[in-house]
């Protein structure tokens, strides 16, 4: 079909212009059709240049835009986007259509990369699709629209992706929370997400945010890290693993903590994966971040209030539900609130070798934040009996933190030991010592404190052994 015949072909009934060889003067997008009429979510709105009469001058971004406005004006709103194969090949033939009818001379690479740009923005979430499948980057940082920052390797860097303007990164927020039927607006201007991979999402927009709306995503990891990514990382030794993974069977009830983003939660699928296979476990988290090898294992994730503010399953009802459910371990994701009494309750009603995690900076903080959140559960106890629960409950704090360099290491194991009047005893069995820094990365490894811990005991009755000398001395 000839060039002519084709644009003929394309041109939509009833549109009598005659073919020009010149492309057609540029017209302002037809404003999209409600998202009701159209099945696909609208795009981000697009400044479209002038059609430019010399292609060679237009930007790359400019030709984009205008490509893609095309694309989806053409777009059948009758396509079932279900279909992503069948969406993709539509979109890429009328890409493929409209670059040729305007002789647009693009490279090879240039029109791989436009293609995939509209593709991201029409049915994906547009300039983060890219950072999304990247699979070294962890984390995605969208502070408005001009600032997207990424995390790589352990460490933040500024990105050059960009969104036009506000309303372009709003879309994308729209288009990420629309299918948990939630919305953001001035009224409710926070939410949390997840994206269909599992990546957790958290948008917060203007007026609380003054910079714009700003998205935090928490890429999932569809491979969990296991002891030999940490190993390789420098998080512990082999060693460390190998008495951590003692600790888990011996059924100590370990409670990993550190400070946002330190691995907490990467460190407690890993002790997770401790626990022997013919154990039944229950999971407990806020989203269900924890990925256990083991075959019987039954996850509970909590739910946010409906739009309405009803309906709500926090993770204290749910840890409570847990101990109905005959559970061998009980692992709760994070304990941030309330939860802790039941969690601390659990633990010392023959659900040992429990685990979860907390937010604190030093495992002395970690037995101060559980004060906290105990007396959150608004139940009227004494300090003393708050901390007589956590001294008998607690065995271990293992503490994550995340060093300037960018990496994430265990820099304590401590032993809760039990009271000594109204105080906690506690004692560090293993501490991180810094060596030195090469090539800007931190050196240094969990030394032994010499203390020999007493829950030893607990393993030799176990008849689990570890090796002579662990602990700083020859035993
Ligand atoms: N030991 C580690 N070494 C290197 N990177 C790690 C390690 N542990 C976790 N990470 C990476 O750090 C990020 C945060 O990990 P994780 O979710 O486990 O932290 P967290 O402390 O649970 O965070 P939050 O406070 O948000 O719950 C993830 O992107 C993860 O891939
Ligand atoms: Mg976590």
């Amino acid at each position: 079909m000839s060039l002519l015949k084709r644009i003929e072909s394309a041109r939509p009934v009833g549109d009598t212009r005659l073919p020009s060889p010149v492309p057609p003067a540029p017209v302002a997008p037809a404003p999209l059709p409600p998202s009701a009429v159209s099945p696909f979510p609208s795009p981000a709105p697009v400044a479209v240049g002038r059609l430019t009469q010399a292609p060679a001058r237009e930007s790359f971004r400019d030709t984009k835009f205008r490509i893609q406005n095309r694309v989806i004006q053409e777009l059948d709103p009758k396509l079932d986007i279900s279909d992503q194969v069948e969406v993709r090949r539509e979109i890429e033939e009328i890409f493929s259509r409209a670059i040729e009818e305007e002789g647009l001379a693009l490279t090879r690479a240039e029109r791989v990369r436009m293609l995939e740009q509209i593709t991201d923005e029409i049915i994906g979430l547009g300039p983060l699709e890219p950072l999304l499948r990247d699979d070294a980057i962890t984390e995605v940082m969208v502070n408005g629209p001009r600032q997207v920052y990424i995390e790589r390797g352990g460490k933040l860097e500024l990105s050059n992706t960009v969104f036009q303007n506000d309303d372009h990164v709003m879309r994308i927020i729209d288009r990420i929370i629309a299918p948990i039927g939630r919305r953001v607006d001035e009224s409710s201007p926070m939410v949390d997400a997840r994206l269909t991979d599992g990546s957790r999402v958290n948008a917060i927009i203007p007026p609380l945010s003054l910079v714009g709306p700003v998205i935090t995503i928490r890429k999932f990891s569809a491979s969990p890290f296991t002891v030999p990514d940490l190993i390789r990382f420098g998080t512990a030794t082999p060693e460390m693993f190998d008495f951590l993974k003692a600790c888990v069977e011996a059924r100590l009830n370990i409670f990993v903590s550190g400070g946002t983003g330190s691995g907490k939660t990467t460190t407690l699928n890993v002790l997770s994966s401790f626990v022997p296979a013919d154990e039944r476990i229950v999971t407990v988290e806020d989203a269900a971040e924890l990925q256990l090898r083991q075959e019987h294992v039954v996850t509970l994730e909590s739910r946010p209030a409906n739009i309405e503010g009803k309906g709500a399953i926090p993770i204290r009802e749910l840890v409570r539900n847990s101990l109905r459910m005959r559970p061998d371990r009980i692992i709760v994701g994070e304990c941030r609130s309330g939860e802790a009494l039941d969690m601390l309750q659990a633990m010392n009603t023959g659900h040992d070798g429990s685990m979860s995690t907390g937010h604190a900076n030093s495992p002395r903080d970690m037995l101060s934040r559980l004060e906290t959140m105990v007396l959150m559960a608004g139940v009227d106890l004494p300090l003393r009996a708050i901390r007589e629960q956590i001294a008998s409950a607690v065995d271990l704090i293992v503490q994550q933190s995340r060093l300037k360099d960018g990496s994430r290491r265990i820099t304590h194991i401590t032993e809760v030991q039990g009271m000594e009047g109204d105080v906690i005893v506690m004692q560090d069995v293993f501490i991180y010592e810094q060596t030195g820094v090469i090539d800007g990365k931190i050196q240094g490894r969990l030394k032994p404190t010499g203390i020999r811990p007493k829950f030893v005991e607990k393993f030799e009755q176990m008849g689990i052994t570890i090796p002579p000398g662990l602990f700083g001395y020859g035993f």
